[in-house]
């Protein structure tokens, strides 16, 4: 009996010990988190390496906004510091600009470091490649005399957008009517979809005839068939699919390569890697501004995912922000500028889509959003570009915080409908002139400056570059930036 006793105390003794050290313990937690949360901002990040320098660090560029930020000109810039660059997610839906010796180059699938000889730039698994584009594109690179052979590797495993995605992309759009989402149209929903549905053609696949032929049956016989007919559509023959994918298989093996093996070679031989976003922190497709997003992980954590690399390879993360805002497409836009302002904005930024030609609808920098793709990134400095568009305006405005059913917040709503329902609340700051596009940092006026302190303080994330002009030269370094 008194054993009985003693067992019943012993039991008790440790149970009251195991919860003191488990409230130890999430204690210690909470503190560590409310001491993290309570951060002012990213500390100031250390500098990048140069070529040349023996420790390397790999940096993701990510577009921070709704796309079209000019990612294009910053990776180009950055990339003779990397042994490779890599796209990691989205495809022909994205353009990229890259401007050097008069000459304007519109890349879509292609990385933007392709113009530096000893850049490897590659394709990665996550994104999608429309065989007759990727081909054009090829062709418009080398036809300027880039010899592309041993520069660009597409991933094996990447998706291949096929005729009927462009079909179904358009179809949906169409049917949708008004609330349509405005797609580029290029087929990349019905193709992320397809690879998500397991009928998917991976570029790997385009050689293999019975393979294309099996995965298009399979999908006929699933669902694609029936869609295609309630559409008026005949189905196509899985047997012209697969003479289709023979032709762009001849000319698309000298590319293909297993990317993920590539990539985790650099890293174990620790070559320097940028890793290039395409789209926005808003269009990502779990944390934009859903239903009005493309259909992949637009943010940092996304390339992990994508290429098949642990988190610890990304070491930097660089947010790119246009100095106001821009948006293709419908979906909510809390700090759109309908009226004369926002003609002006387009009208100065050439605000016209690089990939379907569209004018962007214009408004104001918004710090709310801005902050919330700061978080979701993990951005330890931003780069401002198109600062140069701004000059010339009496006042200018950022959106400082939201007025959501009479609530003023600061908090970028979980909800696209809160979010069509924010009133944005603007600080006004006094305009400037810069007479031409000076390319130092003393070129830019007070009140410039002044702009751009507040929306660094906003956002909490350094700026660690200003671009002022489409061109590689008109691009300003700040000093003690982490790209300095
Ligand atoms: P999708 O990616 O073509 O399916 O389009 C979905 C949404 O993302 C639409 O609002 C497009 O306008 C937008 N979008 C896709 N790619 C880009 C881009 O590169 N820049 C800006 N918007 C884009």
């Amino acid at each position: 009996m008194v054993g009985v006793y003693w067992q019943i105390y012993l039991f008790r003794q440790i149970s009251l010990l195991r919860a003191a050290a488990r409230s130890t313990f999430l204690l210690a937690r909470k503190c560590r988190i409310a001491r993290l949360g309570d951060l002012p901002g990213s500390a100031p990040a250390p500098i990048l390496p140069r070529t040349g320098e023996p420790r390397t660090l790999n940096l993701a560029v990510v577009g921070a906004q709704w796309g079209d930020e000019g990612k294009g000109k910053i990776v180009d810039l950055l990339a003779p510091r990397f042994a490779v660059t890599v796209r990691y997610q989205g495809g022909p839906n994205a353009g990229h600009t890259v401007v050097f010796d008069g000459r304007t180059h519109a890349l879509h699938h292609i990385p933007s470091g392709i113009f530096h000889e000893g850049v490897r730039c590659l394709v990665g698994p996550g994104t999608l490649i429309d065989p007759d584009r990727i081909l054009a594109e090829i062709d418009g690179l080398q036809a300027g005399g880039l010899d592309l052979a041993h520069r660009l590797g597409l991933s094996a495993r990447a998706h291949v957008i096929l005729p009927v995605h462009l079909l179904l992309d358009s179809a949906s759009e169409d049917d949708l009517g008004s609330s349509a989402i405005g797609t580029t149209r290029r087929g990349i929903g019905p193709a992320y979809a397809s690879k998500a549905e397991r009928w998917g053609v991976r570029l790997g696949d385009l050689g293999h005839r019975k393979c294309v032929e099996e995965r298009f049956e399979r999908a006929l016989r699933c669902g694609l068939g029936e869609r295609l007919r309630a559409m008026g559509e005949a189905e196509p023959d899985p047997s012209d699919i697969a003479d289709r994918a023979a032709e762009w298989w001849q000319r698309l093996e000298v590319y293909t390569t297993d990317v993920v093996s590539e990539v985790h070679d650099a890293l174990d031989a620790q070559q320097p890697i940028l890793f290039e976003g395409a789209q926005g922190a808003l269009l990502d497709i779990e944390h934009g501004t859903y239903p009005f997003v493309t259909s992949s992980s637009t943010l940092v954590g996304g390339i992990c995912p994508s290429l098949g690399i642990p988190p610890k390879a990304v070491d930097h993360a660089l947010g790119i922000f246009k100095a106001y805002a821009t948006r293709v497409g419908a979906g909510p836009f809390p700090s759109e500028e309908m009226g004369q302002a926002g003609a002006a904005l387009r009208e100065n930024g050439k605000e016209f889509g690089t990939t379907t030609g569209r004018p962007r609808r214009c408004g104001w920098f918004d710090a709310v959003a801005a902050r919330h793709a700061v978080r979701l990134n993990g951005l330890d400095a931003m780069v401002v570009t198109k600062f140069d568009v701004l000059a010339g305006f009496e006042a200018v405005r950022i959106a400082v915080a939201y007025e959501i059913d009479g609530e003023r917040t600061t908090t970028f709503p979980a909800t696209t409908t809160a979010l069509a329902r924010a009133r944005p609340i603007f600080e006004d700051f006094p305009g400037w002139e810069m007479a031409s596009a000076g390319a130092s940092l003393d070129d830019i006026p007070a009140n410039g400056r002044k702009y751009l302190d507040r929306l660094s303080e906003l956002c909490r994330c350094p700026v660690a570059m200003l671009s002022v002009g489409p061109s590689r030269e008109e691009t300003i370094f700040m000093p003690d930036g982490m790209l300095t």
